[in-house]
């Protein structure tokens, strides 16, 4: 962990009681000219502390929600941060083409060119938690979907507990909340062969935003509290880490994940929900009604263990996989 991360838990240790220069330079192993560059720099950062007679002062009631590598602690390394950036999909390509590690974490307060899927547009106000994750998995390209099931249970899971009510799963890659979308995740990927060499997850969870449109819900409006973007990542990464190890997802499967469908089917709204199945459609608006051509109707029956939906209809079962079609769901109803 680098001194500044160390400070900053120092400081916030005292809970708004001074710290002297010497006291902080000894704990930390520094000199407390490195202390004083150190407090400079998180001033410059944003934070404010205040210098007086007795020491620095970080003052809990004026702690803002700064999403620096250095508030990630031990993992600290793994994080890029951008205050402004045209889609933090962009940046993690970048990262991950110079060799950036798995793990990698890259984070923005505003995007201004976000992306959803299927070419769409992601709204990202200030206040939105967005970020995008590079995986280097051990997976075939075409079990890629698998990754994207772990990151969509993990928001799942980090948001119910975030907003002490309970999320749900949309396929393909969508959390509601009371039949609002609450995040919405997105992939790309890269590979040699049959193999991928990277893959990055895209996430964007309406934490403290205005959310885009009345479909949509953020964390603040569901809770009535401003929530701190960090405590969200924070929650995620962990969530992220013990699905991974719950589901083994670290080995190569080629016939998918039965486990993690399950999971994954449990924690859905949709299933046997009349559903209407599309061309992707692509349109300048996260929330947009269908426009594609409908290419069936039936009712939605959950996914199988590589990830495809599987839809009902009176011929027969039909599965589709993420990125070919988008689907509409129509009669569900329940407001949890
Ligand atoms: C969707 O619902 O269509 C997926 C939305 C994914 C948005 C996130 S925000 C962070 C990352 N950067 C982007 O440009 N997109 C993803």
């Amino acid at each position: 962990m680098t001194s500044k991360a160390k400070l900053l838990i120092s400081l916030r240790e005292k809970q708004g009681t001074p710290a002297s220069g010497t006291s902080l330079a000894k704990e930390l192993g520094i000199s407390r000219v490195a202390v004083w560059k150190i407090v400079q720099s998180l001033v410059e950062a944003g934070y404010s502390i205040e210098t007086g007679g007795s020491g620095y002062l970080l003052d809990p009631a004026k702690e803002k929600d700064f999403l620096y590598p250095w508030e990630f602690g031990e993992r600290e390394s793994l994080f890029y941060h951008y205050k402004n950036t045209e889609s933090t999909m962009d940046r993690a390509r970048e990262a991950a083409l110079r060799g950036a590690a798995g793990g990698t974490i890259i984070t923005a307060d505003k995007q201004s060119a976000g992306r959803g899927r299927n070419g769409r547009t992601w709204v990202s106000r200030q206040g939105g938690l967005f970020f995008s994750i590079i995986e280097r998995p051990r997976l075939t390209v075409a079990d890629y979907s698998l990754v994207m099931l772990v990151m969509q249970i993990a928001a799942a899971k980090s948001i119910s507990l975030i907003c002490g009510r309970k999320a749900y799963l949309r396929w393909p890659n969508d959390v509601y909340i009371n039949n609002r979308k609450i995040a919405g995740l997105t992939a790309e990927i890269a590979g040699e062969g049959d193999m991928i060499t990277y893959l990055t997850g895209g996430i964007g969870i309406n934490v403290n935003n205005n959310a885009p449109s009345q479909k949509a819900v953020s964390c603040a409006e569901i809770t009535g509290n401003q929530i701190m973007r960090k405590m969200v990542l924070n929650t995620m990464i962990n969530e992220i880490d013990s699905v991974k190890k719950l589901y083994n997802t670290t080995a190569a499967y080629s016939q998918g994940n039965r486990a993690l469908c399950e999971e994954w089917n449990s924690m859905s709204d949709c299933i046997g929900a009349k559903t209407a199945v599309f061309e992707p459609e692509s349109k300048d608006d996260n929330f947009a009604e269908k426009s594609g051509r409908i290419l069936a109707r039936g009712a939605f029956q959950g996914i199988d263990p590589a990830g495809r939906c599987i839809i009902k209809t009176e011929e027969g079962k039909l599965y589709f996989n993420q990125g070919s079609v988008s689907l509409a769901f129509l009669n569900v109803s329940h407001n949890v």
